[in-house]
């Protein structure tokens, strides 16, 4: 039902977003394909910045009408961030600068739940910001154990998992998603035998979240991070707690900062045009599933949206994987099988004979179609690969706003940079 809806309507959403409408060097539409990087932002999310900006700029809690408003965008931004993700309530969410940022604030909070010799697993295939903030806890005499991936197609070994899980383990830190090859990873299952041996969870969503849905309650995860800047909106970072953990956590904050979730792991003042920002980008986000009768019911809203996302994004990932499979010197990294494309998102890494990934990024610049090149902070994955020596990879990342004929365009590209 959702397969056809986002090419049915791709010019109007593309219109929605002012950076697909400017050319670039060689005088021709840029085409985005650095959407892991960061995505663009419909024109309603600058409008909603700058209306905060201009009519309703404040501190929190105060006696005035600009003050009130704030509370009210910011409150506004938990319901819609508990919809985005299925978190049971508002109270769950909480925003900072960024998912790096929360992540070590959250890695030092857990520390005093945790005695020299625990243990926490966390995986090869990740970013580095799921990574750093728990090897900070080795020197507190916190083991860390690995999980490795099969470098053939980029997938946990899962079996090593199980294997890893001990009664020392006190925590399971898991991407979600690849932002480097694009696998998806099973946190459903993850969690559960995390879970069977009495850790906590940690799910890094910043990858996964533009592509798919989240449903915090299904997975059944500790903890959710995710980033604004990666699913339409600006430089913010979301964080989900689970309410019993967050309740007895002890966090790092100024004395005179609210002791009560969510505020309490929020240090200072928020990006408050940021999350005026998050919460446009959320009512974009639902915007997609509606019909001339549109739903007040933002969670189910965000549910057929992300669900007509991902169908979009399968069809485009088939067409971009089959057309590089088919360019002589071009190596795909990561899940390659067409039958396999719900397991990966539409991020499709690759190196190619003779050329640097740089050489390839900046001959695809001057064309005006932008990819990233080299190890996008998953440093894990470039090393495991034994690629950090020639370059790393040569990052394609589509998203919901790219087209078929921008694919064609840089398969074109790749085909001349290649002969
Ligand atoms: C999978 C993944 N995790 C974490 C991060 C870090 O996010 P942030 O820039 O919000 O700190 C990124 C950024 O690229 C990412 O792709």
């Amino acid at each position: 039902m959702s397969d056809g809806m986002i090419a049915s309507k791709i010019d109007t959403i593309r219109s929605q977003f002012p950076a697909l409408q400017r050319k670039g060097h060689a005088g021709q539409p840029c085409v985005y394909f650095d959407a892991p990087g960061g995505t663009q932002v419909p024109a309603a999310v600058i409008e909603a910045m700058k209306h905060y900006l201009s009519a309703q700029n404040s501190n929190t809690h105060g006696q005035f009408i600009t003050s009130e408003e704030s509370d009210q965008v910011i409150e506004h931004a938990r319901e819609l961030g508990a919809a985005f993700i299925g978190a049971p309530g508002a109270s769950d969410i909480h925003f900072g600068a960024n998912m790096s940022t929360i992540t070590f604030h959250l890695s030092r909070a857990l520390l005093n739940m945790l005695s020299a010799g625990d243990e926490i697993i966390i995986t090869r295939l990740d970013h580095d910001a799921n990574i750093s903030p728990w090897l900070a806890l080795q020197k507190f005499g916190i083991q860390i154990k690995w999980v490795d991936f099969n470098p053939e197609n980029c997938t946990l070994k899962m079996d090593d998992f199980g294997k890893l899980l001990s009664d020392r383990t006190r925590l399971v830190a898991v991407g979600y998603a690849s932002n480097a090859v694009g696998t998806i990873n099973d946190a459903k299952s993850i969690v559960k035998q995390a879970k069977a041996a009495g850790a906590l969870t940690f799910i890094d969503a910043v990858h996964f979240a533009p592509h798919g849905l989240i449903d915090v309650k299904a997975i059944d995860c500790d903890f959710l991070v995710c980033s604004a800047y990666k699913f339409f909106g600006p430089h913010i970072g979301m964080a989900y707690v689970r309410k019993s953990v967050a309740d007895i956590l002890q966090v790092d904050r100024v004395r005179p900062q609210n002791p009560l979730p969510p505020e309490k792991f929020e240090t200072g003042t928020l990006n408050h045009e940021g999350i005026a920002g998050f919460n446009a980008a959320m009512n974009y986000l639902a915007s997609l599933s509606q019909t001339d009768s549109p739903t007040t019911d933002v969670r189910q809203a965000i549910v057929k949206s992300m669900a007509a996302i991902s169908a979009y994004e399968q069809q485009l990932s088939r067409k971009l994987i089959t057309g590089l499979q088919d360019i002589t010197g071009v190596k795909i990294y990561g899940i390659a099988d067409l039958k396999a494309l719900a397991h990966r998102t539409p991020t499709v890494s690759i190196t190619v004979e003779g050329h640097t990934p740089q050489g390839i990024a900046h001959e695809l610049g001057k064309r005006d179609i932008f990819v990233w090149d080299g190890d996008f902070y998953a440093v894990e994955v470039i090393q495991r690969l034994g690629l950090e020596k020639s370059g790393g990879l040569v990052r394609i990342g589509l998203t919901h706003y790219s087209t078929t004929s921008e694919i064609d365009r840089l398969l074109a590209g790749l085909r001349e940079i290649a002969r």
